[in-house]
């Protein structure tokens, strides 16, 4: 008798995790507990299960599948998480994505890795944009396979029929999804059903990289809301939610924001002509550094934000947020009833840091040019290009790219049609931040050389 209690002693004491598996072990730091509840603690519903996912290549187009068919179930899981844009975790032989938490019941939930943390020539960083996630084409698939398989869709998969993820991978509708949660909270969170839905205009972003999240005061591209745990909740906001259950995960968004504070940005791993280098400096500080800060050793950041028709990169994100979105969010727990800096009429886009700069592309807040080398040569931005999946470009300093006038017609597979971006699309314009104009090519090569040290 004395021996069974010990062992259930033993038992409880060396897994506390089965007493309660959502919360993190003892004797973390708040950014260590941050990192672990991202990977296990569930704050939405799972959208699918293990069997939906290790089957999903049924329905793949046909040479993909055939592919899949003779491949073993690992090389199948690689073919999957290569078309869904998902990585292993790091230091973890689990063979679980970074992107979803699964839980003991299998069931895969969705998690803040999946937009913002993927890879960068072939190599996974935390915090780092997700610049291959094909949202859209995989809530689509998983859509499909489920019936086959006799499983019920969750709500987030029916409401992906009409609307609209992320028409290009790497870049989602995510300012959209919490414009419209958001639109069916009162003040205090509780679920409201008699409201109206404002204009929607859905438009696809890239995700800032976590490691400026530290040097801010205010976040987003437009600086609307200050700095706070709360804001990044609305993540959370689906309906099974409860005002009370939300709440209750503050505690745990503390951590979270902590852990995305710890971030640092990811040293270029490839040589730099620090000569070179060192010039790019100089041309750097005489043309970028009111906006963009300065490195080094000594770090600043202006937070400077410019005016729309002065930035010109593409307006659609600036209006997309009704004010009414932006009162609502100000005067509600959120916002903690005013007290939080919330702008609520933001007059364009704030400069990012620049720090890691070489890790995040593609460029500016909608994803629309893919090498810095672009960036500084507005007028040679391609209109149509497709990236490789582990390339690297270390001449244009960024993705490694195909460009095109047009994206080809006749492309049946609509994942393979979510590989281009086109910039002609609502939302994904590449124009604007003509500043490097000001610099002759010498100076405009010196900065892409300094840009890979910062
Ligand atoms: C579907 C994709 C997606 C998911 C999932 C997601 N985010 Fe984001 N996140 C974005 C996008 C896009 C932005 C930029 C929005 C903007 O600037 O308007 C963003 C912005 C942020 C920022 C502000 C960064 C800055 O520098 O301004 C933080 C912090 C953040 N997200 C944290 C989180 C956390 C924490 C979670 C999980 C609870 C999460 N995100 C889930 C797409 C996503
Ligand atoms: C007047 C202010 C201003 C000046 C001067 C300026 N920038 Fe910017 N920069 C911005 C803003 C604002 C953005 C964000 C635009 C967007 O995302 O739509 C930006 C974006 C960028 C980006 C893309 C960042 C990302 O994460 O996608 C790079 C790279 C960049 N700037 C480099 C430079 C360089 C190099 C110079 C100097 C030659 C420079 N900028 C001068 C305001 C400025």
């Amino acid at each position: 008798m004395i021996r069974i209690a010990c062992l259930l002693l033993l038992a409880f004491a060396g897994f506390p995790g089965l007493l309660n598996a959502q919360e993190p072990p003892a004797g973390l730091t708040a950014a260590q507990r941050g990192e672990w509840l991202l990977l296990n603690k569930p704050f939405i519903k799972a959208d699918f299960d293990q069997q939906t996912f290790d089957e999903i290549w049924k329905i793949w187009p046909d040479q993909l599948k055939e592919k899949a068919e003779k491949a073993t179930p690992k090389q199948r899981r690689q073919m999957a998480f290569s078309r869904y844009g998902l990585t292993k975790r790091l230091n973890d032989s689990s063979g679980k994505p970074l992107q979803y938490l699964v839980t003991e019941q299998g069931g895969w939930v969705m998690n803040c890795h999946s937009c913002h943390s993927g890879k960068v020539a072939g190599k996974v960083i935390p915090g780092v944009p997700n610049s291959l996630f094909a949202m859209q084409t995989l809530l689509e698939e998983t859509r499909t396979i489920k019936p086959q398989l006799g499983k019920q869709l969750t709500s987030k998969e029916i409401a992906s029929v009409f609307f609209p993820l992320g028409g290009t991978i790497g870049t989602t509708n995510a300012v959209i999804f919490g414009v419209a949660l958001g639109t069916f909270r009162d003040a205090e969170m509780n679920v409201v059903t008699n409201v109206t839905v404002p204009t929607l205009l859905h438009h696809d972003m890239d995700t800032p990289a976590w490691w400026h999240y530290k040097k801010k005061k205010q976040i987003y591209i437009d600086g609307f809301a200050e700095k706070n745990h709360r804001v990044l909740m609305s993540f959370a906001l689906i309906r099974s939610n409860s005002s009370e259950k939300y709440r209750s995960f503050e505690n745990d968004f503390k951590d979270i924001s902590a852990y995305i504070e710890s971030l640092e940005a990811p040293a270029y791993p490839f040589a730099i002509d620090e000569e070179l280098a060192l010039r790019g400096k100089e041309v750097f500080n005489d043309h970028c550094v009111q906006c963009h800060g300065t490195y080094g050793e000594k770090e600043l950041y202006p937070e400077r934000t410019v005016a729309i028709d002065e930035i010109g990169t593409d307006p659609v994100r600036l209006r997309a947020l009704p004010v009414r979105y932006r009162e609502g969010l100000k005067n509600s727990w959120v916002g903690e009833y005013g007290k939080l800096n919330t702008i609520t009429d933001p007059e364009g886009y704030v400069a990012p840091p620049l720090d890691g700069i070489w890790a995040t592309a593609p460029y500016f807040h909608n994803g629309s040019v893919p090498t810095l080398w672009h960036v500084l040569h507005p007028e040679q931005r391609p209109t149509v290009w497709q990236r490789t999946e582990n390339g690297y470009d270390q001449k244009n300093v960024g993705l490694e790219i195909k460009t095109f006038e047009k994206v080809p017609r006749g492309i049946k597979d609509p994942a393979e049609r979510r590989t281009y971006f086109n910039t002609k699309k609502f939302g994904k314009k590449n124009t604007g931040h003509t500043y490097p104009n000001d610099l002759n090519e010498e100076e405009k090569q010196a900065v892409l050389e300094y840009l890979k040290s910062i």
